[in-house]
């Protein structure tokens, strides 16, 4: 399945690392923001992702897809068969957007919010017209290149449009990964934050500076985390008895005064100040752009080096890269071809509306 014309609705860090992933994939997409600077915003989101792209695809881009700048949501979602929100993190903001979304949206759109946390039966309440279809699709910065999206449905979500967005995700290089039970801040998040308020203590006590906390991780578990998840790691941290030995060690400390992750840290200007600063210290010599660059020659660098895994095979998202690029390498060859340019799989959109009470299959 192919998306024949994309909507974005945001265009920031996130709605235009969407942007990006969908033009590169040859997909025409339509934006709306009323930040007047999204334009510049999302051309040099773009600027970046195309050269990431560049280093994967040495023998060419597929065509892109063209970008419309809407001045209004209707405009924008008016024809579109994907939607995507991006807006910020205010569950009023969502409300408002996503019912007009899905008041001007064709009734089989699928519509996908990359809230990071708000639960979509929450969001969907606000949606009078098809809430069936609406998906958290939740990425990871930056969007062109980190592959897994957290699909999660709410209470007035079809199971069809879980199957719908899974293959729409998956058509544009992602790993879908369906989350089992409508929680705040699905997984990804959960794990993220649990992290992020230890480390904030580890500051805020003095036990070690933003740059030693960072220097941790990426010159440790970080490396580790990149090929193999928590517990595939956990499992062979067991010797030759596996998981069950692993747990019989470590499982008594969970009981021993090694985190103090059920408090939070006072979120005051001292501790803003003390973070920033030393982030300031760490990182003041490369703008914000340039460890962009950096991020995403790192990031292309590990996918490609784990896409050589496993005897040819690839390992993880080493193997998911080799698939994508391979296919953007296809698509390549035939967008530069006119004759080939309608060649595109297309199977429309699957129909997930509302059906009348007891017609369900
Ligand atoms: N930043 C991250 O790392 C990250 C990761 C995953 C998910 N998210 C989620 O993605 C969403 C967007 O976050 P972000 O980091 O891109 O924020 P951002 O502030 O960078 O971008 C938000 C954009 O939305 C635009 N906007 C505001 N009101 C709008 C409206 N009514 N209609 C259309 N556009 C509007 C803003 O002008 C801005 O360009 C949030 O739900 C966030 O939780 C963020």
């Amino acid at each position: 399945m192919t998306i024949e014309k994309a909507a974005a609705i945001g265009g920031g860090v996130i709605g235009a690392g969407w942007v990006a992933r969908l033009l590169l994939n040859g997909i025409d997409v339509s934006i709306f923001d009323p930040d007047p600077e999204a334009s510049r915003k999302v051309g040099e989101v773009m600027k970046g992702a195309r050269r990431a792209y560049k280093q994967m695809l040495p023998g060419g881009l597929p065509k892109e897809g063209k970008l419309t700048f809407a001045k209004t949501i209707a405009e924008a979602v008016t024809d579109a068969d994907f939607i995507q929100e991006s807006v910020p993190e205010r569950l009023d903001l969502k409300h408002k957007v996503l019912a007009e979304i899905d008041l001007h949206a064709p009734a089989n759109s699928i519509i996908g919010s990359s809230t990071s946390g708000i639960k979509p039966s929450d969001m969907q309440v606000a949606m009078k017209k098809h809430p069936e279809r609406l998906v958290v699709g939740h990425p990871f910065n930056p969007v062109y290149l980190l592959p897994l999206v957290e699909i999660v449905g709410g209470a007035q979500t079809f199971p069809e449009a879980i199957e719908v967005a899974k293959e729409i995700y998956s058509s544009i290089g992602m790993k879908p990964v369906v989350i089992r039970k409508e929680i705040e801040a699905f997984v990804g998040d959960r794990l993220l934050e649990a992290a992020w308020r230890e480390a904030l203590w580890l500051i805020k006590d003095g036990i070690c500076t933003v740059e030693e906390l960072d220097d941790i991780m990426r010159y440790s578990f970080g490396l580790r985390w990149a090929q193999m998840g928590m517990f595939q790691v956990y499992r062979i941290a067991g010797g030759e008895a596996g998981m069950r030995h692993f747990m019989a060690q470590f499982g008594p400390c969970l009981k021993w005064p090694w985190t103090k992750l059920m408090d939070v840290p006072e979120f005051n200007d001292e501790l803003v100040d003390l973070i920033a600063g030393q982030s300031d210290e760490q990182s003041s010599k490369w703008s914000i752009r340039e460890l962009e660059k950096i991020r995403d020659d790192n990031l292309v660098a590990i996918m490609e080096a784990l896409s050589k895994q496993n005897k040819g095979k690839g390992w993880g998202a080493g193997a998911l890269h080799k698939d994508y690029t391979k296919r953007l390498a296809t698509l390549a060859a035939s967008t530069t071809s006119k004759a080939a340019a309608k060649s595109k799989a297309t199977k429309p959109v699957k129909k997930i509306v509302k059906k009348p009470a007891g017609k369900r299959g």
